[in-house]
């Protein structure tokens, strides 16, 4: 299991667990792999005490953070703000979705506390991003700084390099891994149209040779539709050096959902993830549910900006979870979906995945044997 990422970071398996749970990336961590927390959506004080209990937790090893460098975002507003600057259309629509479904609105205490988080979209800002990275910067086991949805900013990629921090980025294409790549990072993640997230159109077979031809000697980390050994084995076939995954550790028990939404997931379908751009006015792949079928029906408005996108959409989704609605809740979710099956630990599948790679690359080597004896015995005839 060894590659130039395994080498990079001082890891035992080329295995990157994206998640917004740091409990699934401690585990991953621990079990040999490299979590990947997405620290985007907190607040600079509370990320400082989930990355201090992940230090503590983690027994020295590396780990990796993701933020959101969008090209397009759109103006941030407060959520104060909502009601004077949405259209009334997109307002009117979302208060019809939720009364017809009887989701209560929130509480003064809910709407307090929506408040005091983030104004929608500011995560995805430089400025938010960057709030982000000050305190990245003093954990020093945040080995890894990956940026989603555009190149990070050459300046910020000096500034980690200069910690002695490698950079990532996330592409959905050979163009984009181009620019990344002339940003400065050190690994492209190459992630196809079936992964759960924001995702572009390329799937992931096309894609991760082109990504990896386009981008050598640059190491490339597969992303989207990978949930086994074998599906690893696979993307190493095709020129990556690890793999990154997301979906798939949404069924574990240390994941983000509560009991319910993991009943979802385990009886999902590869088909019930859709991508839809409701959440945020870009293509994301969630799960399907009344939620996502209602901004599908005729007659729904159009997706505004990303910024505006989500200050329309935050509070229907926090009055979603709060009313424990789960046939309106759309969480992100890839096309591998259809594979969880169970409700595992963390360290089971980490475990599964690296027994399974294994056991597929011994499997090819035995079929490139037989196969090279098949041809000799052909030509001794
Ligand atoms: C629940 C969920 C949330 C995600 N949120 C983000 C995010 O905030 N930032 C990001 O870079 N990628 C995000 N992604 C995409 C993942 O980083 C990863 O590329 C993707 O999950 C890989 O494909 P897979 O879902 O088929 O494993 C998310 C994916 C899922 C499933």
């Amino acid at each position: 299991m060894r590659t130039r990422i395994t080498e990079m970071f001082g890891i035992e398996a080329p295995i990157f667990a994206f998640t917004h749970t740091p409990r699934v990336a401690i585990e991953a961590t621990n079990a040999g792999g490299m979590g990947a927390l997405a620290c985007s959506y907190f607040q600079p004080d509370e990320l400082d005490l989930i990355l201090a209990d992940m230090d503590a937790k983690t027994n020295g090893r590396p780990y990796c953070i993701d933020v959101l460098f969008a090209n397009k975002v759109g103006t941030v507003m407060p959520l104060s703000e909502r009601l004077n600057v949405l259209p009334e259309e997109h307002l009117d629509f979302v208060e019809k979705v939720l009364s017809e479904g009887g989701i209560a609105p929130l509480s003064p205490e809910a709407e307090a506390e929506m408040l005091r988080a983030k104004p929608p979209g500011r995560g995805h800002t430089e400025e938010g991003v960057m709030e982000v990275i000050e305190v990245v910067l003093r954990h020093p086991q945040a080995r890894f700084v990956v940026s989603a949805m555009g190149a990070p900013p050459p300046y910020v990629v000096e500034m980690l390099h200069a910690r002695g921090i490698k950079v990532g980025a996330m592409a959905g294409s050979a163009e984009h891994a181009l620019k990344h790549v002339e940003a400065g990072v050190d690994v492209v993640i190459a992630q196809g149209s079936e992964a759960g997230g924001h995702t572009g159109s390329i799937s992931s077979m096309v894609l991760w040779p082109e990504v990896v031809e386009t981008v050598a000697p640059v190491p490339v980390l597969a992303a989207g539709g990978i949930g086994s050994g074998r599906q690893m084995a696979a993307a190493h076939v095709l020129g990556a050096e690890g793999v990154w995954c997301g979906t798939i550790w949404l069924g574990t028990s240390e994941s983000e959902l509560n009991p319910e939404m993991r009943r979802r997931y385990i009886a999902a379908r590869s088909q019930d993830a859709i991508q839809q751009k409701y959440t945020t006015g870009k293509p994301l792949r969630t799960l399907r549910s009344k939620w996502t079928d209602a901004w599908s029906a005729p007659g729904a408005p159009q997706p505004l900006p990303l910024a505006s996108q989500k200050l329309l959409v935050a509070p229907a989704l926090k009055r979603i979870e709060l009313a424990n609605a789960v046939d309106y809740m759309s969480y992100m979710a890839g096309q591998i979906v259809g594979r969880i099956k169970k409700e595992q630990t963390t360290r089971e599948l980490m475990q599964a995945m690296r027994r399974e790679f294994e056991r597929a690359l011994d499997d090819l080597h035995r079929h490139r044997d037989e196969t090279v004896a098949v041809g000799e015995r052909d030509e001794g005839r």
